[in-house]
């Protein structure tokens, strides 16, 4: 099979980007590729919103850069948070433009919430489905166009990489449904492949995300930077035994929900002067805290002092999901615990978002760009998408007439019986994955236990290779995963030991030296 420009996922970086090129460009043929249906995937799971000064009168460019630089503690690459920052307001109308819609006050003007680590309000949210609203308006404006294809069910299995030069080929995939293998060549390949929060013991990803994208790149050999960037989010709804949490906004918070203890206590001023509104890495690792002191298995969301009709006009999706589950927010507490939410670190990519690979881009969750430095700024993630594939659709608009579909390895179709390990193993050592990696390992522990945890993962995954693999794709799914967790772990390990040695001493920008760390 062969496209011009082959598109990996379909959130809202893979799809803004097919969008622009495909429009710019009709004579070109796009292939967005996903391997379950298009739906299922981290940007329809967004609930804030997006990060955008749009009251200049009060707020400014400069106060969001100033927040996106101090919730990242100013490990941020400054040059790119003041592009992203800069160009959110074109980006935002756009979408506009493409059918997505944006709730608005009663004078007409948008509705702009709160998060933590933000001075000013400029959260521009669709009630509490942002990203659904996105997702729905990009897959219809992306199926309008005849040029862009879309295909489900296809799992890459590697990138093709011609060695001699450092271009990447494109793709080889599994057809989950017929299980067939077979090679797609590209001139262009973008990776939009989200995260990786399904390693972790709790998380607030969907299904799909495995960690990919990470895996395929590393095999390939590119850049992968600041992996150990993992952002815990602290408000996921704990059901106790359950590994994937239902997400109750920050957005809450910012409405004035407050977080409390079991019994009924406020701790966060303890912890930061702007208590509830503090950044996500400093409340949850308060909750953390507070929560090994009491030996509690939760803390809690206290919304019982809200406007209870505007609380649920705002948040109907988290309102209907806590009654589902008999929790009343108007007079119950909501228990809720700190999970995997976003992956700062990622696929190391410059202001075009072009990878260390020739031919190959990433943007996204699986993308590192520099804005987010050691914590994203709430809602700055799906501006950043939308900016970095913007970014790639104008480089990749101005190169592809040079570059040329070449298929010269040869690779033949074949057919495999699904291999493998049956899936009750598969679940042990997802289960033992899991377990190894918690908000601990990467917070709290010396580097004795990371240490340990590095062997416990590489024998995992030396467990999984006792099996061929071939044909299945919940098997490939976790060698991902382990191959994730493994870069994750190797990364933690040599920043505390960098910082150990004075590696992070203060606000200094380190991205150079970040670089090293493949
Ligand atoms: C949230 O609504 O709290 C999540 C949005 C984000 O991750 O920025």
């Amino acid at each position: 099979m062969k496209t011009d420009v082959l598109v990996i996922g379909s959130g809202i970086a893979g799809l803004s980007f097919a969008i622009k090129v495909a429009t710019a460009r009709p004579d070109l043929s796009l292939l967005v590729i996903t391997k379950n249906s298009g739906e299922v995937c981290n940007t329809a799971h967004a609930q804030g919103g997006i990060a955008v000064v749009i009251d200049r009168l009060r707020d400014s460019f400069e106060q969001h850069i100033e927040d996106t630089l101090k919730a990242g503690q100013r490990l941020n690459d400054p040059d790119v948070v003041k592009m992203v920052i800069s160009q959110a307001p074109q980006r935002l109308f756009e979408l506009i433009d493409w059918g997505a819609s944006f709730d608005s006050n009663e004078v007409g003007e948008f509705d702009l919430g709160l998060e933590g680590g933000h001075s000013h309000k400029r959260i521009v949210h669709h009630k509490d489905l942002t990203g659904k609203e996105m997702v729905d308006t990009l897959i219809k404006k992306a199926g309008s166009l005849s040029n862009i294809r879309f295909e489900d069910h296809l799992f890459v299995t590697d990138l093709s990489i011609e060695k001699s030069n450092n271009k990447c080929r494109g793709v080889i995939v599994l057809d989950n449904r017929t299980k067939e293998e077979f090679k797609i060549s590209s001139r262009i390949t973008f990776l939009a492949t989200g995260g990786s929060g399904r390693i972790f013991q709790n998380t607030t990803n969907p299904s799909v995300a495995t960690g990919d994208g990470i895996a395929m790149a590393s095999r390939a050999g590119a850049i992968i930077t600041n992996m150990h960037f993992i952002q815990f989010h602290p408000t996921a709804l704990y059901q106790k035994s359950l590994q994937a949490l239902f997400l109750i906004s920050e957005a809450v918070r910012g409405f004035g929900a407050w977080i409390v203890n079991a019994k009924g206590e406020r701790f966060l001023y303890k912890y930061d002067e702007r208590g509830e509104l503090a950044t996500r890495d400093i409340v949850s690792e308060a909750i953390v805290k507070e929560l090994k002191i009491s030996g509690e298995e939760s803390a809690f969301i206290d919304c019982r002092h809200l406007d209870p009709e505007e609380f649920a006009a705002h948040f109907p999706t988290i309102t209907k999901h806590c009654a589902s589950l008999g929790i009343d927010f108007r007079k119950d507490l909501i228990p809720i615990v700190p999970a995997a939410h976003y992956q700062t670190g990622g696929i190391q990519v410059n202001q075009w978002a072009e990878t260390s690979i020739h031919h190959l881009y990433a943007s996204g969750e699986c993308a590192h760009t520099g804005l987010h430095g050691r914590n994203r700024l709430a809602s700055n993630s799906l501006l950043e998408a939308l900016v970095y594939s913007h970014q790639a659709s104008q480089k990749v608009l101005e190169k592809i007439d040079d570059f040329t579909i070449e298929d010269s390895d040869g690779f033949e179709m074949r057919r495999s019986r699904a291999y493998g390990a049956d899936s009750q193993t598969l679940q042990r050592i997802i289960k033992e994955l899991n377990n190894i990696m918690s908000f601990d390992l990467l917070y709290a522990s010396n580097i004795n236990d990371k240490e340990k945890a590095l062997d416990h993962i590489k024998a995992l995954q030396a467990k999984l290779n006792m099996y061929p693999s071939a044909g299945n794709q919940q098997h490939l799914e976790l060698s991902n995963m382990i191959q994730t967790a493994r870069v994750i772990v190797e990364h933690t390990l040599k920043f505390r030991i960098d910082s150990e040695n004075g590696y992070i001493p203060n606000k200094a920008f380190r991205r150079k030296k970040s670089l090293e760390l493949v």
